[in-house]
């Protein structure tokens, strides 16, 4: 095995001598030289090569500062995030930073070294794949993400996912990937009236294999033309799949898909944030009710709050209906937010294509919710792949 050399920028010196006594004994690991200063930790980066960076949260007044310029810099290196308490927000700050894993210290050797070697695989990978992309521009695919959230359950996110999916298909005869990413109550597998025989756990248990071939072979087909990769079919299991997993399953989707349409538990969860990272449209969905209204714009004040791009948010009215007492007007004043997408509620038609398996879509082509569907589309989705 090739030694992975990894700098550590620690917060402390005590905690820098942990780390690095930890590490210096181990036969695959090299710890790079003490910079004394960041100008100097870049030109030892370059010059020794270093694979995976671990730096302190409080490394240089902000950690997570540092890492997010390291992530730009350096994308096909690997930096870990040190943590002395875990926070609600870690995990989604360090990600949002462009950390790939965090570690909690005080740390067991092995538990280090796994976090390191699984980093390390990673970006070896990213670069590989940097490079190809380079030599073979023709074919570099950078399937672009589409995902839709909201922090309040039955306002329609599968729904709108699947059959948002089930229209991409239809109008522009790309490939396209549904994934389900309600980890616990996924249903999406049910309204498609699929029987999968794999799902995200089988990706997981064999994470270190991944690449656009063998995930292949995980997804579901479904007679519309588009594939599901289903939620865990077991959700005792969601434990141990983490936002490192999923940013994995993500990248490696966009390597051969064209379109990659998430659908998200209702809550804002560490372990999927990536579906909201990596999204170039992110879909909030709401109902016309004060509470489905209020969610929505308390979701897009945390959104804001991360730094998240306000042009990536589009809002999608649905359930929309004539004797509403709450007009778009209103919701867009609220929301101070244009909505992007209103749809219609539908309270026959919807249930049954639920209950069929057929995307409500394909089967009421000419019914309101398809039109709107087809219509966003036409206006706002191009088909040229995104540069990479
Ligand atoms: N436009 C609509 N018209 C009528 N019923 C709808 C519409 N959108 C969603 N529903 C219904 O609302 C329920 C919840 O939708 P779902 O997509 O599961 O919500 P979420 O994923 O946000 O929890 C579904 O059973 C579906 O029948
Ligand atoms: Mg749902």
């Amino acid at each position: 095995m090739e030694r992975i050399s990894v700098m550590i920028l620690a917060g402390n010196p005590e905690e820098k001598s942990e780390l690095e006594s930890m590490l210096s004994n181990i036969e695959y690991i090299n710890v790079a030289r003490e910079p004394k200063n960041l100008q100097i930790a870049l030109s030892i980066i370059e010059a020794e090569g270093v694979n995976v960076i671990l730096v302190s949260e409080d490394f240089d007044g902000d950690g997570y500062a540092i890492c997010e310029g390291l992530a730009h810099e350096y994308p096909e290196k690997g930096v870990i995030i040190l943590t002395r308490e875990l926070h609600e927000d870690t995990v989604h700050r360090a990600m949002f930073s462009g950390a790939r894993d965090v570690v909690v210290l005080p740390v067991e050797p092995g538990k280090l070294l796994d976090s390191i070697y699984k980093v390390n695989t990673f970006a070896v990978r990213q670069g590989k794949g940097k490079k190809e992309a380079k030599t073979s521009s023709v074919n570099a695919k950078l399937g672009r993400v589409f995902t839709f959230f909201s922090t309040k359950g039955g306002v329609g996110k599968s729904f709108m996912a699947l059959n948002f999916a089930a229209a991409l298909q239809e109008e522009t005869k790309k490939r396209v990937v549904l994934v389900d990413f309600d980890l616990e109550f996924g249903t999406l597998a049910l309204s498609m009236n699929l029987q999968p025989r794999f799902s995200i756990n089988d990706v997981v248990n064999d994470i270190r294999n991944i690449d656009a071939e063998f995930i292949e072979s995980y997804l579901t087909p479904h007679q519309s033309g588009i594939r599901l990769l289903s939620s865990t079919l077991d959700p005792r299991n969601e434990n141990y799949i983490n936002a490192e997993h999923i940013q994995l399953i993500i990248k490696t989707l966009q390597g051969s898909y064209d379109f990659i349409v998430v659908d998200m538990p209702a809550r804002f969860s560490d372990t999927v944030s990536p579906g909201i990272q990596y999204a170039d449209k992110l879909f909030l969905v709401a109902t016309p009710e004060i509470t489905a209204i209020r969610n929505v714009k308390a979701s897009m004040g945390v959104l804001e709050s991360l730094n998240y791009p306000k042009s990536k948010i589009q809002v999608v009215l649905n359930r929309q209906h004539r004797r509403n007492d709450i007009k778009v007007k209103d919701i867009e004043k609220t929301l101070d937010q244009t909505i992007n997408l209103v749809v219609e509620e539908d309270h026959l038609k919807v249930p049954y294509s639920l209950n069929q398996g057929v995307p409500y879509v394909l089967k009421y082509t000419r019914s309101g919710i398809s039109r709107s569907l087809r219509k966003y589309i036409q206006k706002n989705i191009t088909v040229s792949p995104k540069k990479s």
